[in-house]
């Protein structure tokens, strides 16, 4: 049996691009109605939804700030009068080349503003909207950096791991008022993120590749999958669970 949202109203952060906009499109095509938050454009996500017959809307949002996330929850009521689901996925990658004695502040303040404070803002302000229906489902866009450490990194790391911290404590606190709380851990994914790292070349793809037992990236679609089923009643009983989609990385 597919996996369905119909009837439900759902919010993705970072929907522009990557694994957030996989997601989008793959609830809308699930049934769901979306409201497409990115600071950057979501125009190709919207075209991708019209063409399969979807609805959605785009607000632009920066995560980072109180007063836009108040005003994408609030926009998205105003528009479907209802929140069932979310999909928090804004995330920046980090500077990836120093380690903790040579990174700067800005770069640390930058990655826990947006990957953990806008968590935690999309939460504070999706939650009542949830709370006010008779529950919800939120999907957070953690990693495998939530699982290990990874060097040179540890701004991201250091932001995955809290992001697991905070998706279990919303579960705990949540749980009587039927709003579940989950995340999603993905390994390497193929989209711009990556190739921010890579800048397509072969050689620095393979180092990526040969670490995956898997031997080879994942496609945002299977992800996207991972999400909408969090997201539906098919996962009833899931909460506070960090859905590992590395093709085995962590296993060593
Ligand atoms: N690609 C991977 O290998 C991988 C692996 C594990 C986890 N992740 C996580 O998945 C999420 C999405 O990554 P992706 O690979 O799709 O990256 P991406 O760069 O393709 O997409 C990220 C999107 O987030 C948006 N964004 C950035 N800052 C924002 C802000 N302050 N407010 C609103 N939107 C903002 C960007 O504009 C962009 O559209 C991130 O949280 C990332 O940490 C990615």
């Amino acid at each position: 049996m597919a996996v369905r949202l119909d009837g439900r109203v759902a919010i993705v952060t970072g929907a522009g691009s990557g694994i957030g906009a996989a997601a989008a499109i793959a609830a809308a095509g699930a049934g769901a109605r979306l409201v497409l938050a990115d600071i950057g454009p979501c125009e190709d996500t919207a075209q991708a939804i019209a063409d399969l017959g979807g609805e959605a809307i785009t607000v632009k949002t920066d995560v980072s700030r109180t007063e836009e996330v108040r005003s994408l929850v609030e926009q998205t009521v105003e528009a479907y009068g209802r929140l069932d689901c979310a999909f928090n996925n804004a995330g920046v990658e980090g500077k990836a080349e120093f380690e903790i004695h040579e990174a700067d502040e800005e770069a640390w303040d930058r990655a826990l503003e947006i990957n953990l404070k806008g968590m935690w803002l999309s939460m504070k302000h999706q939650v009542p909207a949830m709370i006010e229906q008779g529950g919800g489902s939120i999907v957070n866009g953690a990693s495998v950096a939530a699982m290990v450490g990874f060097d040179k990194n540890a701004s991201y790391v250091a932001s995955k791991h809290a992001v697991m911290g905070l998706t279990k404590t919303a579960a705990l606190e949540y749980a009587d008022r039927n709003v579940r709380v989950n995340a999603v851990c993905p390994g390497v994914v193929r989209t711009p993120f990556i190739d921010r790292f890579t800048q397509n070349s072969p050689e620095a793809e393979a180092r990526y590749t040969e670490i995956i037992p898997m031997g080879r990236m994942a496609d945002p679609a299977e992800v996207a999958r991972a999400v909408v089923w969090l997201m539906a009643a098919e996962s009833s009983y899931v909460t506070g669970h960090g859905l590992v989609l590395d093709g085995g990385l962590t296993c060593r």
